[in-house]
Protein backbone atom coordinates (compact mmCIF):
# COMPACT_ATOMS: atom_id res chain seq x y z
CA UNK A 1 0.00 0.00 0.00
CA UNK A 2 0.78 3.49 -1.00
CA UNK A 3 2.55 4.59 2.97
CA UNK A 4 1.15 8.36 2.44
CA UNK A 5 -2.45 6.42 2.71
CA UNK A 6 -1.47 6.55 6.34
CA UNK A 7 -1.34 10.84 6.47
CA UNK A 8 -4.55 11.67 4.91
CA UNK A 9 -7.30 13.02 7.69
CA UNK A 10 -10.98 11.88 7.36
CA UNK A 11 -13.41 13.53 5.35
CA UNK A 12 -14.93 16.25 6.94
CA UNK A 13 -18.43 14.64 5.86
CA UNK A 14 -17.70 11.55 8.02
CA UNK A 15 -16.45 14.10 11.30
CA UNK A 16 -20.04 15.44 10.92
CA UNK A 17 -21.81 12.65 10.67
CA UNK A 18 -20.08 11.40 14.00
CA UNK A 19 -21.40 14.79 15.73
CA UNK A 20 -24.49 14.32 14.61
CA UNK A 21 -24.70 10.94 16.19
CA UNK A 22 -24.90 12.35 19.50
CA UNK A 23 -27.70 14.95 18.62
CA UNK A 24 -31.42 14.80 20.45
CA UNK A 25 -34.56 13.59 18.18
CA UNK A 26 -36.98 16.03 16.80
CA UNK A 27 -39.84 16.61 14.70
CA UNK A 28 -38.43 19.22 12.81
CA UNK A 29 -36.77 18.08 10.02
CA UNK A 30 -33.26 19.95 8.97
CA UNK A 31 -31.81 21.79 6.14
CA UNK A 32 -28.94 20.24 5.30
CA UNK A 33 -26.10 22.72 4.88
CA UNK A 34 -23.29 20.08 4.50
CA UNK A 35 -22.49 18.59 1.48
CA UNK A 36 -23.85 21.43 -0.94
CA UNK A 37 -26.12 18.78 -2.73
CA UNK A 38 -28.34 20.84 -5.18
CA UNK A 39 -32.10 21.61 -3.58
CA UNK A 40 -33.03 22.72 -6.88
CA UNK A 41 -34.65 20.11 -9.58
CA UNK A 42 -32.33 20.17 -12.59
CA UNK A 43 -33.49 22.78 -15.57
CA UNK A 44 -35.69 21.04 -17.65
CA UNK A 45 -33.14 21.57 -20.84
CA UNK A 46 -30.54 20.23 -18.83
CA UNK A 47 -32.61 16.83 -18.37
CA UNK A 48 -34.20 16.90 -22.13
CA UNK A 49 -30.42 16.95 -23.45
CA UNK A 50 -29.43 14.03 -21.56
CA UNK A 51 -32.92 12.42 -22.00
CA UNK A 52 -32.09 12.70 -26.00
CA UNK A 53 -28.41 11.54 -26.04
CA UNK A 54 -28.88 8.05 -23.91
CA UNK A 55 -28.25 6.03 -26.92
CA UNK A 56 -24.48 7.53 -26.79
CA UNK A 57 -24.30 6.21 -23.55
CA UNK A 58 -22.70 2.48 -25.18
CA UNK A 59 -20.15 4.56 -26.27
CA UNK A 60 -16.92 5.05 -24.33
CA UNK A 61 -15.95 9.13 -24.13
CA UNK A 62 -12.56 10.07 -24.69
CA UNK A 63 -10.55 11.49 -22.04
CA UNK A 64 -10.39 15.11 -24.18
CA UNK A 65 -14.26 15.10 -24.46
CA UNK A 66 -15.80 16.25 -27.92
CA UNK A 67 -14.57 19.17 -29.37
CA UNK A 68 -17.62 21.15 -29.30
CA UNK A 69 -17.61 20.88 -25.37
CA UNK A 70 -14.24 22.49 -25.19
CA UNK A 71 -14.82 24.70 -27.75
CA UNK A 72 -18.27 26.35 -25.61
CA UNK A 73 -16.17 26.09 -22.62
CA UNK A 74 -13.76 28.41 -24.21
CA UNK A 75 -16.47 30.45 -25.53
CA UNK A 76 -17.90 31.38 -22.10
CA UNK A 77 -14.47 31.64 -20.74
CA UNK A 78 -13.63 34.69 -23.03
CA UNK A 79 -17.06 36.20 -22.26
CA UNK A 80 -17.48 35.49 -18.74
CA UNK A 81 -13.53 36.64 -18.25
CA UNK A 82 -12.55 38.44 -21.00
CA UNK A 83 -9.66 36.38 -21.83
CA UNK A 84 -8.38 36.16 -25.23
CA UNK A 85 -5.78 33.51 -27.57
CA UNK A 86 -7.94 30.66 -25.63
CA UNK A 87 -6.82 27.66 -27.78
CA UNK A 88 -9.60 24.90 -26.47
CA UNK A 89 -7.89 22.11 -27.73
CA UNK A 90 -4.76 22.48 -25.59
CA UNK A 91 -6.11 25.05 -22.72
CA UNK A 92 -9.48 23.69 -22.15
CA UNK A 93 -10.01 19.63 -20.48
CA UNK A 94 -13.12 18.97 -19.90
CA UNK A 95 -13.68 16.72 -16.37
CA UNK A 96 -16.53 14.90 -14.87
CA UNK A 97 -15.86 16.87 -11.21
CA UNK A 98 -13.34 18.88 -10.28
CA UNK A 99 -12.55 17.08 -7.02
CA UNK A 100 -10.97 14.62 -9.43
CA UNK A 101 -9.66 16.68 -11.50
CA UNK A 102 -8.18 18.86 -8.65
CA UNK A 103 -6.75 15.65 -7.12
CA UNK A 104 -5.08 14.06 -10.46
CA UNK A 105 -3.68 18.12 -11.10
CA UNK A 106 -1.51 17.64 -7.85
CA UNK A 107 -0.38 14.30 -8.68
CA UNK A 108 1.14 16.01 -12.22
CA UNK A 109 2.77 18.85 -10.97
CA UNK A 110 4.54 17.78 -7.46
CA UNK A 111 7.80 16.64 -7.88
CA UNK A 112 7.98 14.13 -4.46
CA UNK A 113 12.05 14.22 -5.17
CA UNK A 114 12.58 17.92 -3.91
CA UNK A 115 10.89 18.60 -1.01
CA UNK A 116 7.83 20.15 -2.26
CA UNK A 117 5.64 22.64 -0.23
CA UNK A 118 2.43 23.18 -1.40
CA UNK A 119 0.27 25.98 -0.07
CA UNK A 120 -3.47 26.08 0.72
CA UNK A 121 -5.75 28.61 2.07
CA UNK A 122 -7.14 27.90 5.55
CA UNK A 123 -10.23 26.47 6.23
CA UNK A 124 -10.16 24.79 2.62
CA UNK A 125 -11.67 22.47 0.35
CA UNK A 126 -10.22 18.60 1.48
CA UNK A 127 -8.75 17.74 -1.36
CA UNK A 128 -6.35 20.07 -1.88
CA UNK A 129 -4.84 18.83 1.43
CA UNK A 130 -5.58 15.13 0.18
CA UNK A 131 -3.71 15.51 -2.71
CA UNK A 132 -0.97 17.06 -1.59
CA UNK A 133 -0.49 14.07 1.18
CA UNK A 134 -0.52 11.37 -1.77
CA UNK A 135 1.49 13.00 -4.16
CA UNK A 136 4.45 13.33 -1.42
CA UNK A 137 4.87 17.18 -0.52
CA UNK A 138 4.25 19.14 2.41
CA UNK A 139 0.98 21.12 3.31
CA UNK A 140 1.29 25.10 4.71
CA UNK A 141 -1.71 26.03 5.41
CA UNK A 142 -2.11 30.31 5.26
CA UNK A 143 -4.82 31.40 7.81
CA UNK A 144 -8.29 33.18 5.94
CA UNK A 145 -9.02 35.24 8.99
CA UNK A 146 -11.26 38.48 9.91
CA UNK A 147 -7.87 40.12 9.81
CA UNK A 148 -6.66 38.61 6.30
CA UNK A 149 -9.96 39.72 4.88
CA UNK A 150 -10.56 35.62 5.10
CA UNK A 151 -8.38 35.04 2.01
CA UNK A 152 -4.54 34.18 3.07
CA UNK A 153 -1.81 36.77 3.42
CA UNK A 154 0.50 36.16 0.79
CA UNK A 155 2.56 38.88 1.84
CA UNK A 156 3.22 37.14 5.28
CA UNK A 157 5.12 34.12 3.44
CA UNK A 158 8.21 34.20 3.96
CA UNK A 159 11.28 33.98 0.76
CA UNK A 160 12.04 30.57 1.94
CA UNK A 161 8.47 29.33 1.85
CA UNK A 162 7.82 30.56 -2.19
CA UNK A 163 11.41 28.90 -3.19
CA UNK A 164 10.08 25.59 -1.67
CA UNK A 165 6.57 25.88 -3.19
CA UNK A 166 5.73 24.04 -6.41
CA UNK A 167 1.93 24.72 -6.02
CA UNK A 168 0.03 27.23 -4.70
CA UNK A 169 -4.05 26.77 -4.40
CA UNK A 170 -6.11 29.79 -4.03
CA UNK A 171 -10.20 29.57 -4.06
CA UNK A 172 -12.18 32.40 -5.60
CA UNK A 173 -14.61 32.95 -4.33
CA UNK A 174 -13.44 30.85 -1.47
CA UNK A 175 -15.63 28.11 0.37
CA UNK A 176 -16.46 28.73 2.73
CA UNK A 177 -16.45 32.43 3.27
CA UNK A 178 -16.97 34.05 -0.42
CA UNK A 179 -14.11 35.82 -0.05
CA UNK A 180 -12.62 37.09 -3.34
CA UNK A 181 -9.00 37.65 -4.38
CA UNK A 182 -8.88 41.31 -6.64
CA UNK A 183 -7.41 41.86 -9.98
CA UNK A 184 -4.15 43.00 -8.21
CA UNK A 185 -4.03 40.13 -5.90
CA UNK A 186 -3.72 38.17 -8.67
CA UNK A 187 -1.64 39.64 -10.77
CA UNK A 188 0.92 39.77 -7.91
CA UNK A 189 0.84 35.74 -7.58
CA UNK A 190 1.01 35.40 -11.01
CA UNK A 191 4.68 37.37 -10.58
CA UNK A 192 5.45 35.26 -7.72
CA UNK A 193 4.70 32.09 -9.91
CA UNK A 194 6.90 33.54 -12.71
CA UNK A 195 9.94 34.32 -9.95
CA UNK A 196 9.87 31.46 -8.42
CA UNK A 197 8.50 28.84 -10.86
CA UNK A 198 5.89 27.42 -9.17
CA UNK A 199 2.27 26.59 -10.43
CA UNK A 200 -1.15 28.37 -9.27
CA UNK A 201 -4.56 26.06 -8.97
CA UNK A 202 -7.00 28.61 -9.21
CA UNK A 203 -10.21 26.79 -8.01
CA UNK A 204 -13.04 29.00 -8.88
CA UNK A 205 -15.65 26.27 -8.56
CA UNK A 206 -17.77 29.29 -6.73
CA UNK A 207 -17.29 32.09 -9.47
CA UNK A 208 -21.14 32.02 -11.15
CA UNK A 209 -22.88 32.24 -7.68
CA UNK A 210 -22.88 36.20 -6.99
CA UNK A 211 -25.61 38.52 -6.34
CA UNK A 212 -25.22 41.82 -8.23
CA UNK A 213 -22.06 41.72 -10.54
CA UNK A 214 -20.06 38.62 -11.27
CA UNK A 215 -16.89 38.45 -9.08
CA UNK A 216 -13.77 39.61 -11.97
C1 LIG B 1 -13.90 24.77 -3.31
C2 LIG B 1 -14.38 23.54 -4.01
N1 LIG B 1 -13.68 23.08 -5.07
C3 LIG B 1 -14.07 21.98 -5.74
C4 LIG B 1 -15.20 21.27 -5.35
C5 LIG B 1 -15.53 20.00 -6.12
O1 LIG B 1 -16.65 20.12 -6.83
P1 LIG B 1 -17.04 19.03 -7.95
O2 LIG B 1 -16.18 17.82 -7.76
O3 LIG B 1 -18.49 18.78 -7.68
O4 LIG B 1 -16.80 19.69 -9.28
C6 LIG B 1 -15.96 21.70 -4.27
C7 LIG B 1 -17.15 20.96 -3.85
O5 LIG B 1 -17.70 21.14 -2.79
C8 LIG B 1 -15.54 22.86 -3.57
O6 LIG B 1 -16.22 23.34 -2.52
Amino acid sequence: MNPDLERLHPYPFEKLKTLFSGLPQSDKSPIALSIGEPKHPSPDFVQQVLKDSTARLANYPTTAGIPELSEAIGQWLKRRFHLQDIDPASQVLPVNGTREALFSFTQAVVDRQRQPLVLMPNPFYQIYEGATLLAGGEPMYLPCTDATGLQPDFDAVSEDTWTRTQLLFICTPGNPTGATLSKAQLKALIQLADKYDFVIASDECYSEIYRDTPPT
